[in-house]
């Protein structure tokens, strides 16, 4: 270890007060970093409300660096949603906490536990597929963001009948709140503040997840809330009620909007590429798996990632960077880039056929000891609704420009939800 402290070398950067670079930041947020990026290149140091000094970078080298520092170096930013989910929340977890809670939170979700959840999902997609309309056009965004939700209370809460139904009504609004009060300096006083509604439904939230944790202890099933409760630490304690809590919250608003904005893109993608369309209706499968990780390239619904810098000197490619400044690593910036990614502005699955993208390169799981702990259950989930999706439906295509971003609170979803028209298959054609 040392103790040296070595002199900061910043990559340079806009100059203006921080409130501006922030107005910048809130307006522009995909379309700025694209500008900065062209001025400054593949590191530049921005001043921004809620993440204060930062260095934003999006070359492989150092992406690759950040995420396979140890905690020592750089851990989770203090401001996140973490703020707002619960102290035990994956979230606002660091260092050996998080090492140890995500060490019982990764089983659940991996290998042969997917294909309980993969049952579910088919049901949730048929179920949502049954009432759309043909020849019309309507938003997929909707119907995408109920699978999304319903898959995860039954496969992660284990919940049915009455605690799945409140769970469905309370969550959505409960999330969206969250996520706004985890960015907004809104204070916490005051009679008509937002935080009381956001603490009622967090009693109310808690007292559903204690009645599930309950029916899950008299008759456990294949669901992760069933796993967690018997899981250990390694000193044979198990999960406490307020860390079970905490990180189904988490789960679910980790996983429910990423999940549905992506299938919403890629619905929005497909209507724009017929000869792709064409080619997936002759796929094993291969084709579709490359073109799911395409559309999370080309449109990749969380922007960026974050870490903090915990020692001074810290060393980043040329950079030397203080203890306390964000790095910001631009996962829409590396995808974007024609060195990366050759014509990288081109919607082209082909370019991942046959081959695993490399995992410091394409990042919209993010990356290292806090890589997204769903990304395997997203896959399948995607793979399920669209693999579905493409045997009852034909998606028309159209010639309409690309739907614009927009931003919902955790996602960036397509502005007009991912439309389409859509025309029953007559035949079935999944033999
Ligand atoms: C397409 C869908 C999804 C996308 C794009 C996505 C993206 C991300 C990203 C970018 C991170 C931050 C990683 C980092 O900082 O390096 C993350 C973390 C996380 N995600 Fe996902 N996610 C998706 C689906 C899911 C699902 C379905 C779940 C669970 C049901 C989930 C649970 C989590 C958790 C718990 C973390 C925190 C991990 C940690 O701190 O160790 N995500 N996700």
């Amino acid at each position: 270890m040392t103790t040296m402290t070595r002199p900061a070398v910043l990559p340079p950067g806009p100059t203006a007060p921080r409130a501006v670079q922030g107005a910048y930041a809130l307006t522009q947020p995909l379309r700025g970093m694209r500008r900065l990026k062209e001025r400054y290149g593949d590191a530049f140091t921005v001043n921004v409300p809620i993440f204060g000094n930062a260095v934003v970078i999006s070359g492989a080298a150092e992406i690759k660096q950040l995420f396979t520092s140890g905690p020592e170096l750089v851990d989770n930013l203090e401001v996140n949603l973490g703020r707002v989910l619960g102290s035990r929340s994956m979230f606002a977890l660091s260092g050996d906490e998080h090492k140890r809670q995500r060490k019982l939170l990764v089983p659940p979700f991996h290998g042969r536990r997917l294909a309980a959840y993969e049952k579910i999902v088919e049901e949730e997609t048929a179920r949502e597929l049954a009432s759309w309309p043909e020849g019309k056009a309507f938003a997929t965004l909707p119907s995408m963001m109920r699978i999304t939700l319903n898959a995860i209370l039954r496969a992660v809460f284990g919940a049915e009948g009455a605690e799945f139904a409140e769970l469905r009504e309370l969550l959505p609004p409960f999330v969206t709140l969250g996520s706004r009060l985890a960015v907004l300096p809104i204070p916490k006083k005051g009679r008509f503040n937002p935080w009381r509604r956001f603490e009622r439904m967090r009693r109310e939230y808690d007292a559903i997840v204690d009645r599930l944790i309950i029916k899950a202890r008299d008759e456990p099933k294949d669901d992760v809330l069933s796993m967690l409760l018997q899981t250990r630490y390694d000193d044979g304690s198990g999960l406490s009620r307020e860390e079970i809590s905490d990180q189904l919250l988490t789960l679910l608003t980790a996983g429910h909007e990423t999940t549905a904005t992506t299938l919403a893109w890629a619905v929005e993608r497909l209507r724009r590429h017929p000869a792709l369309l064409a080619e997936l209706q002759d796929d094993d499968g291969k084709l579709l798996d490359a073109t799911i990780l395409e559309v999370q390239r080309t449109r990749p619904v969380i922007d960026l990632t974050a870490r903090q810098v915990k020692q001074d000197g810290f060393r980043l490619g040329r950079w030397t960077l203080p203890k306390g400044y964000a790095v910001l690593v631009s996962i829409a910036l590396i995808h974007d880039d024609d060195a990366v990614f050759p014509h990288a502005a081109a919607f082209d699955p082909h370019r991942f056929a046959g081959a695993r993208p490399d995992l410091s390169q394409w990042i919209p799981f993010g990356g290292g000891t806090r890589r997204c702990l769903g990304a395997a259950f997203a896959t399948m989930e995607m793979t399920v609704v669209l693999r579905t999706l493409l045997r009852d439906f034909t998606l028309v295509p159209t010639s309409e420009p690309g739907e614009r971003w927009h931003s919902r609170g955790v996602a960036y979803a397509p502005a007009k939800g991912g439309r389409v028209i859509v025309r029953r298959r007559t035949t079935g054609g999944d033999s």
